[in-house]
């Protein structure tokens, strides 16, 4: 038997590690345990980062490939070293991975390696080198989601892979399909189709990006269609075979119809993320998880189970690595008697394509089926002079604020550096600010951001430069 934690967080991802670090600072006694060998979680190792790192240097690839000598940058010999861009994209991941175990040095946070299970509240027995048991006043799950497997389409990380073996291929494949138009589907088919694979996404629905809002989706598909992926909507997948030379899949339109087959040297499933609770003892201790696999969690985000919480991916919502961050932040300060708090309506989110697509708030869509009256202002990048002086001319900005009172609802964004963009909108709907409050606070020109500020003006019909 050993020391006794004032709180053992299972799971060292954003949600965890950032908790761990939090309860830490707020002065508690903090133990993290994580089996993967490595912290950071999905999103560091596996995910948010390594991804970026490829979006980032496939960017690079393609400007430098096609567009640089729009701008009169005359580039020749250009040649892709998929090696070293796996390489660079390793140490990426390493470098970060290990800077949260300096971080959890720094704030005195013990790291325990091995895989948690719950045993008795407040008692965790962990397998690593050795078996070894932990006690805890309070114990944080923060254990994450996994990939969502597709029925009939067996994963082998080599032909038919996750997001996973997507980020690690170790040649360009010819023909890529991607199945699932959601944001790994978009950011990882972006990937492959600027290194040369011809890509093309199934996806079930009618349209791309099912939580966007309608129109901002509809731009964001004709852009792509535009760099040259192709798009197969409305149809599902419901079989795939292996041979020597790649993969047969087997297709039928999702309302009803003929079948077909699709040829591919890749298959990336992607099909969403469910939640991770293998061998965590929950029922040993009388948490039961939802029909989804979600644990359930009271507005303190503690199970049925006093003093067993849960944060992040495995308690569902917006599967988000900032998401994640914010619960792990609010349960410590919870734990420590204060008022931690969430606020679940001004959670951006950022699908890293090329041009960017990022929102905060309530889509139209959302607002017609809640019944609000709403104003919409949009300003398109055509219209801004510093997207022409980029040349990043495609996408626009929609504001949508309350037909009455004039406050952001939400706003959408297509554009490059939407991800940036949208974070004054993230702020302004923070303090809950007016359409009129971000139009009227000054703009540095020339900058994108300006398009944010006409799209606010438009929304009282005023915008000045269109
Ligand atoms: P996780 O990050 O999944 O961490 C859970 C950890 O718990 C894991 O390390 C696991 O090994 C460990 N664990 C599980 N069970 C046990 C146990 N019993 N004992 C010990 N340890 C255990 N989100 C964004 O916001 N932005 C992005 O750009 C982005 N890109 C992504 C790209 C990809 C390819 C993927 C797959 C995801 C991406 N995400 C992104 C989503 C993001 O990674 C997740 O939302 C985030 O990691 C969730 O954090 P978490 O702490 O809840 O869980
Ligand atoms: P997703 O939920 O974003 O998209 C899945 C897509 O697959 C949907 O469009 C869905 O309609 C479609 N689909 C489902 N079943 C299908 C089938 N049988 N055939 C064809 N299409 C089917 O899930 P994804 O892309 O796997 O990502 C998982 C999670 O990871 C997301 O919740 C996302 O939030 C997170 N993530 C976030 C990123 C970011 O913030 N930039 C980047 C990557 C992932």
């Amino acid at each position: 038997m050993s020391e006794v934690y004032d709180l053992v967080v299972i799971g060292g991802g954003p949600g965890g590690y950032v908790c761990a670090i939090r309860a830490a600072q707020l002065g508690m006694k903090v133990a993290c345990v994580e089996k993967r060998g490595a912290l950071g979680g999905t999103c560091l190792n596996v995910g948010c980062i390594p991804s970026k790192a490829l979006l980032h240097a496939t960017h690079m690839y393609e400007h430098a490939s096609h567009h640089m000598g729009d701008l009169g940058v005359a580039v020749s010999g250009v040649r892709l070293d998929l090696p070293k861009m796996m390489s660079h994209k390793d140490k990426v991941v390493s470098d970060n991975t290990g800077g949260i175990e300096f971080l959890f040095k720094k704030n005195k946070i013990a790291y325990i390696k091995g895989a948690g299970k719950i045993t008795a509240p407040g008692t965790v027995q962990v397998s690593g080198a050795q078996v070894q048991t932990v006690q805890a006043k309070n114990i944080v799950i923060a254990t994450g989601s996994d990939v969502m497997p597709l029925p009939g389409v067996a994963i082998d990380e080599k032909r038919i892979v996750s997001s996973t073996g997507g980020l690690s291929l170790s040649s360009v494949p010819g023909k890529m399909v991607v199945i699932g138009a959601g944001v790994i589907g978009l950011e990882l088919g972006s990937v492959w189709r600027r290194l040369g694979a011809e890509v093309t996404v199934v996806e079930y629905l009618d349209f791309i990006l099912p939580p966007m809002d309608g129109e901002i989706r509809k731009q964001a598909q004709r852009i792509l269609e535009k760099q040259g992926m192709n798009f197969r909507l409305g149809y599902k997948v419901t079989g795939a075979s292996t041979g020597k030379k790649g993969v047969s899949l087997k297709l039928e339109p999702s309302k009803g119809g003929a079948g077909e087959t699709l040829d591919a040297d890749v298959v990336l499933v992607a099909i969403g993320r469910r939640p991770y609770t293998e061998g965590l003892g929950l029922e040993s201790i009388g948490v039961v998880p939802d029909s989804r696999g979600f644990i359930a969690v009271d507005h303190d985000y503690q199970t049925k189970v006093q003093g067993v919480f849960a944060i992040g991916d495995v308690i569902g919502g917006q599967m988000l690595a900032h998401k994640a961050e914010e619960e792990g932040v609010a349960v410590a300060e919870l734990l420590a008697g204060q008022s931690g708090h969430v606020n679940y309506g001004a959670i951006p989110s950022v699908v890293y394509t090329d041009p960017e697509i990022a929102m905060v708030g309530k889509t139209e869509e959302q607002l017609k089926a809640d019944g609000v009256a709403y104003k919409v202002g949009k300003f398109p990048f055509t219209a801004n002079g510093r997207a022409r002086a980029n040349n990043t001319t495609d996408g626009l900005v929609k504001v949508l604020a309350d037909a009455k009172t004039d406050r952001v609802l939400g706003c959408h964004i297509v554009g490059a550096m939407a991800g940036d963009l949208i974070q004054e909108v993230v702020v302004g709907m923070e303090f809950g600010a007016s359409a009129e409050d971000i139009a009227r606070s000054s703009h540095a020109h020339p900058q994108l951001g300006e398009a944010i500020k006409e799209a606010m003006l438009a929304v009282d019909k005023r915008p000045l430069h269109i």
